[in-house]
């Protein structure tokens, strides 16, 4: 059995006051929905926060539950690469977990399914967790081939990890619901997770059990319970809703 993980991506939002705000009202508020984020919880909980915000929330985190990651990271180790951030800077920040891959980032910074997995490869040799992200555009999935993208997209970095996929945490984020208040019906997501598993078990069975797959998209309070439920859906990848903290608590507390 996986334990459920709900993440949260702030995505480009943020600023000093109201992060202080929000994560601490988390930490106080927390203990309606867990006893205490200082204590073990029933599922993995983590924020992943912009990178100048990263002291901040570490200050905010450090000694609690909620674990603290990053959106995006480099695949070089260190060098001249003007703007971008290394893995092992990320690990000294204190992150756990770094989002790889986000469909924000392929659209918008033209990033290749290589360039993903080997973002996903620098997170993992600096003893961090990726969450790599997969998902099919609204055309994909109107013209009935959202299964062959997101298997492109997972079989470019199983190719490169190999079995060290088994310490990844994938996300199936259908592009048409980030943000648009659409979901998948949980039937349908369900497959879509399925099928990724299914792909992940041809290369190791072991893998394929141990490997938590998230859904995002439009996941808010009233629609997490249904599909976190699914049998392949182990947690949640969280934007919008990870910026109000009494939303965020009551997916939590939804999914419990
Ligand atoms: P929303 O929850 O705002 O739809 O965003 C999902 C997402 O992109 C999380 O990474």
């Amino acid at each position: 059995m996986r334990p459920l993980t709900i993440i949260g991506n702030w995505k480009m939002n943020g600023s000093l006051a109201n992060n202080q705000l929000m994560l601490e009202t988390l930490l106080a508020e927390g203990h309606e929905t867990f006893k205490s984020l200082y204590c073990d919880l029933p599922i993995s909980l983590g924020m992943c926060v912009p990178y100048p915000y990263l002291s901040q929330a570490h200050g905010l985190l450090k000694n609690t539950k909620v674990a603290l990651g990053a959106q995006d990271v480099s695949d070089h180790p260190n060098g001249a690469y003007t703007g971008d951030v290394s893995a092992a800077m990320l690990q000294e920040m204190g992150c756990t977990y770094v989002i790889v891959g986000h469909s924000e980032r392929r659209q918008h910074h033209q990033e290749s399914d290589d360039l993903v997995a080997r973002k996903a490869k620098a997170t993992l040799q600096a003893k961090m967790i990726p969450i790599i992200c997969v998902g099919e555009t609204e055309k994909e999935y109107e013209n009935g081939s959202t299964l062959v993208v997101v298997r492109k997209q997972l079989q470019a970095v199983i190719d490169l990890l190999q079995g060290q996929i088994a310490s990844c945490v994938i996300a199936y984020e259908p592009v048409w619901a980030i943000g648009t208040g659409k979901v998948p019906s949980p039937a349908q997501a369900q497959e879509v997770h399925h099928q990724l598993r299914l792909q992940l078990a041809t290369f190791n069975a072991e893998a394929a059990e141990k490997v938590a797959i998230l859904y995002g998209g439009s996941l808010k309070a009233d629609n997490a319970k249904e599909l976190l439920a699914m049998p392949d859906i182990d947690g949640g990848l969280v934007g919008g809703a990870s910026l109000n903290t009494e939303e965020f608590l009551a997916l939590c507390q939804a999914c419990i």
